[in-house]
Parts: C-alpha cells; sequence; structure tokens
C-alpha cells in the first residue's frame, strides 16, 4: 500500500536514491529537488517543507509530498504550487510529479495525484492547471483519469516542447 507523506529527515538517503535513478537515466532532475554541497538530510528535509511557507527567491510557495511504500521507501513525488505566475500558467502548471523509474506503470502517479487531490490545499485552489507532453502517454493518462479537462495543445517556445494545458476542477 502506498502512502502520501511530507518530506521527512529519515525518508532522504530513499528519496535522494529515487533522484539518482532519475539522473542515471538522463531525466530531468530539477536543480531544488536534488541535495546542495554541504547541505545534511536535516536541512534538505527542512528545505522541502519550508517551500510551502518560505519558498526561496522566484519560487513560489509549494507543498511537497512523497509517495512512500509498505517497504518505507520513496517511489514518487508530487508538489502542489500555491499559485501560478506567468511563468507556470505558460509552462508547468500547479503540480508537478515523477515516480521512480522502477516503479513505473504501477499506479503510482494515479495514486499520488488522486491522493492530492483530497489536500485541503487543493480544495482551496479548487482549479487546477495541469501542463505535460502530448506524447508523455502516462502523464496524460493520469491527468484524464484524475478528472483533467483538455484546454489547448500548443507549441511553448520557452521550452521548445508541444504542450497540454489540462484543468482539474477540485470539489
Ligand atoms: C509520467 C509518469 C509520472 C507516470 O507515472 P506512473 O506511476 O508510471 O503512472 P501510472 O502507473 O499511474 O500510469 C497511469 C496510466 O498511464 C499508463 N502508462 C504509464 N506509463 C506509460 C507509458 N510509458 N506508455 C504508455 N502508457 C503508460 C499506465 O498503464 C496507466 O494506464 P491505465 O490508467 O490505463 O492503467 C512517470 O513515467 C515519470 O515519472 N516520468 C518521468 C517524469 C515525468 O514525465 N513527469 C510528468 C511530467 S508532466
Amino acid at each position: 500500500m502506498l502512502q502520501l507523506q511530507r518530506p521527512a529527515v529519515e525518508l532522504i538517503p530513499s528519496y535522494e536514491a529515487f533522484m539518482l535513478a532519475m539522473k542515471a537515466l538522463g531525466e530531468e532532475a530539477w536543480e531544488p529537488l536534488l541535495r546542495r554541497k554541504g547541505e545534511s538530510d536535516r536541512d534538505m528535509a527542512e528545505r522541502f517543507l519550508r517551500a510551502e511557507t518560505a519558498p526561496e527567491p522566484g519560487l513560489v510557495p509549494e507543498t511537497f509530498h512523497w509517495a512512500v511504500n509498505e517497504q518505507n521507501a520513496v517511489v514518487g513525488r508530487i508538489a502542489l504550487r500555491h499559485h501560478l505566475i506567468p511563468a507556470l500558467q505558460e509552462f508547468g502548471g500547479h503540480i508537478g510529479y515523477e515516480v521512480h523509474p522502477a516503479s513505473r506503470r504501477q499506479g503510482v502517479a494515479s495514486f499520488m495525484l488522486a491522493d492530492l487531490l483530497k489536500t485541503a490545499k487543493a480544495r482551496e485552489i479548487g482549479k487546477l492547471l495541469l501542463t505535460c507532453d502530448p506524447m508523455n502517454i502516462g502523464s496524460v493518462k493520469t491527468i484524464e483519469k484524475n478528472g483533467g479537462r483538455l484546454e489547448q495543445i500548443r507549441f511553448v517556445e520557452r521550452v521548445k516542447r508541444d504542450t497540454c494545458y489540462y484543468w482539474i476542477e477540485v470539489c
């Protein structure tokens, strides 16, 4: 059984192994999600929790959650951004997620998004924008099975990618 949990110091080694597994495949790992020079496990967990109330310059407040399995391993991550700025409106939206390469196609992303939509913050925001590459079938299906309504698909010059714009209304 999976559980959505907030970042915690004891989960950092498992979380970091997940990030490194993605990096090893050449997948994008956004710098703020990785360990910084000299940062301890505690510093890292605290930084992720602080993102909710005291984000770093240029970032909007966001709540981080990790999907943790029965073995207490972090198999996925999902973050809810509390509001949009023009850059996120264009690409990124309210929600970002990734699943450990070894745990894909087992329902982890679908579970994380469904559970995230039940949180008080998601309900407070009410209408959530999700963007994804139309070729990312796993992401398209995850969004659509969680109520995503496709508004448009367009090319975004900044990231040089075709991008789907989905909205999920939380009720
Ligand atoms: C996209 C991603 C999050 C999907 O995670 P996941 O846990 O494998 O997704 P799920 O297991 O919940 O799958 C959801 C649906 O998509 C399907 N699916 C998942 N990956 C797929 C793939 N590569 N090809 C075809 N279908 C796929 C599943 O079979 C499932 O279909 P179903 O609802 O008909 O059963 C994961 O592949 C990933 O982390 N990719 C790299 C980062 C990324 O792309 N993040 C999203 C950015 S928008």
